[in-house]
């Protein structure tokens, strides 16, 4: 199957709700005991490099999660992880992070013929990762950022980007966008709203409305029914990260019974 065709195939999805990526929680394991439940599963981040992969190790010694494997076996953990995240009936989309895309290039190449979306994180804040000057920081550094995205265009699979809000002001991640938007097909957009516990739809408003042609998904505290209805007015999907990990998910099965 084509990029466009992946596309469209995403487009059509009934499911509204995404499951977001969770590092060293979101497997093909975690996924598929969610069946039927969510339109998308994010399964990640991996890290595709050595550089990333041992900043991954660093930050699982001070006690958080992340996936760490020996990057030799890189593509028959991913097929096998993938594989199993299609078992939720939900389109598998891979969150990744990496500093050098030569090396990277490979396990990028098979994940796209085997997932339905590659996500560039844009959003981890983790300081061994962005010492490296990626997940966030790519928001402010947009050749770096562009000079990735042409490093994946023609891979046969749509690429998002997954993105923090109020890390860099609203006005130069639209600019950012705008700069590398040629090269990517959808966004992910944590509403992250610093100090608050809502989502900050403000920004969301303004993403969707400068970039009418990208698929759309909205994050950050969706919790309810209420919340999921609320941020679908600015986005074609919504997704939910910690409501899952506390076992909150009764709501999304009655949102999927809806009709929208
Ligand atoms: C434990 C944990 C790990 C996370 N790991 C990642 C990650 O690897 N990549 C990423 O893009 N976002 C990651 N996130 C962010 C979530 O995908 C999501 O954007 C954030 O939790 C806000 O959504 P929520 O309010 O539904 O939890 C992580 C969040 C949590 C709680």
């Amino acid at each position: 199957m084509g990029k466009d065709e992946k596309i469209e195939k995403i487009r059509s999805l009934n499911k509204k709700i995404i499951l977001a990526p969770m590092a060293g929680i979101t497997d093909g394991d975690f996924c598929r005991k969610f069946k039927g439940l969510f339109g998308i599963v994010t399964i990640g981040a991996y890290s595709l490099d050595e550089d990333t992969l041992n900043a991954s190790r660093d930050i699982v010694k001070r006690g958080r999660e992340e996936f760490i494997y020996n990057l030799e076996d890189f593509g028959d953990i991913i097929r096998n992880e993938i594989n199993k995240a299609k078992e939720s009936d939900a389109l598998v989309s891979v969150n990744v992070r990496f500093k050098n895309l030569d090396e990277s290039l490979e396990r990028l190449e098979i994940i796209s013929k085997h997932a339905d979306i590659i996500e560039l994180n844009c959003h981890c804040r983790q300081k061994e990762i962005t010492n490296l000057g990626i997940g966030q920081e790519l928001l402010k550094n947009k050749e770096l950022l562009k000079s990735y995205l042409i490093g994946v265009k023609d891979l046969d699979t749509p690429i998002f980007l997954k993105v923090r809000a109020n890390f860099v002001g609203l006005y130069e991640l639209i600019k950012t966008l705008n700069y590398t938007k040629d090269y990517f097909d959808g966004i992910h957009v944590d509403c992250f709203n610093p100090g608050k516990d809502y989502a900050d739809m403000e920004a969301l408003k303004e993403i969707s409305k400068n970039f009418p042609d990208k698929i759309i998904i909205g994050n950050n505290s969706v919790n309810s029914i209420e919340d999921a209805k609320n941020m679908l007015k600015y986005a074609d999907f919504v997704s939910v990260a910690r409501c899952v990990l506390r076992g909150d998910v009764e709501w999304i099965k009655e949102f999927n019974t809806m009709e929208m």
